[in-house]
């Protein structure tokens, strides 16, 4: 039978430098095809998580499965291991300089791309279908520093994107970025999501979690998951929020409390104006 479970962590704990802990206790099982917003607080361990899935950094004790296999730094001593993983799973980071290497926008896709080995038409057209799903046609030749923020994040995700892996990992991919731009990029998040890959979004914005997630899992100041459950539950818990540092107390007396509401709750009809 085909293995579902893309990831299975159990117990895992991470410290920097063995002293500054940044995950104590981790367990997390991922279903292939999953769309998963990982929340929490500053520090609370979510791009930490985000880089032992990506098979960048390994824990200290517990265990990190993908499709059933143990996921070691010594897995990655195999060549084929390593190019397989690579290939299948694509972690955007939050900070898109340490993403973009490469002299020019168009050599950042191709980049990817010829590590897949794939043949040059089929990059050609990878490259044009991302470039326009990103709406970066324009940018091309541009040197990637030479590059707003916003449109540094949009070359690293089509970079990635291009690669077509089934597992996608996002580190704060809004942050930092006006209204129009995060809106541009959750809509073209969704569509590729329509692929049907697996996708894990780490994000401090609340919401834009029902746009990018059906399921939520909530790190705690504890640096553990502190609950994990279907998103419209979760941030129905205005309450539990709040505790966790998600939202603040004013949200509650606020007339705006349709922010923290999935949007497209059926037992509500008000608008949700997500520019605001
Ligand atoms: N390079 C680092 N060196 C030491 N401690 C770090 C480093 N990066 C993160 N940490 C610590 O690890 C914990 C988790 O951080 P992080 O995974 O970045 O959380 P989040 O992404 O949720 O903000 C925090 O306590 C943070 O201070
Ligand atoms: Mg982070």
């Amino acid at each position: 039978m085909e293995n579902n479970t893309v990831y299975e962590l159990s117990d895992i704990r991470y410290s920097y430098a063995g002293r500054f802990e940044a995950l104590k206790g981790v367990n997390l099982k991922v279903g292939r095809g999953e769309k998963i917003a990982l929340i929490g607080a500053n520090g609370s361990g979510k791009s930490t998580l985000l880089l032992v899935l990506a098979g960048l950094f390994f824990p200290d004790s517990g265990s990190v499965k993908f499709f059933g296999e143990d996921l070691r730094e010594e897995s990655f001593d195999a060549p084929l291991f390593q190019k397989n993983f690579r290939s299948r799973v694509g972690i955007v980071f939050q900070n898109s300089d340490v993403q973009l290497f490469n002299s020019s926008v168009d050599d950042e896709l191709i980049f990817g791309l010829t590590q897949l080995e794939l043949a040059e038409e089929d990059i050609a057209r990878r490259l044009k279908e991302y470039a326009s799903l990103m709406e970066i046609g324009h940018l091309l030749e541009r040197h990637p520093q030479q590059l707003s923020i916003g449109e540094k994040k949009r070359v690293a995700i089509a970079s990635v994107f291009a690669m077509e892996p089934e597992i996608i990992l996002l580190d704060e991919p809004t942050s930092g970025l006006d209204p129009r731009t995060s809106r541009h990029l959750i809509d073209a998040i969704s569509k590729f999501a329509q692929k049907g890959c697996t996708i894990i979004t780490t994000t401090q914005d609340i919401h834009i979690v029902p746009e990018v997630a059906d399921r939520v899992v909530v790190m705690g100041e504890d640096k553990c998951i502190v609950r994990d459950g279907r998103a419209e539950e979760i941030l129905k818990d205005l309450a539990f929020l709040e505790t966790h540092n998600l939202i603040h107390s004013h949200a509650h007396t606020h007339k705006d409390i349709a922010h923290v509401h999935p949007h497209e709750h059926p037992s509500h009809d008000h608008t949700h104006d997500l520019t605001h």
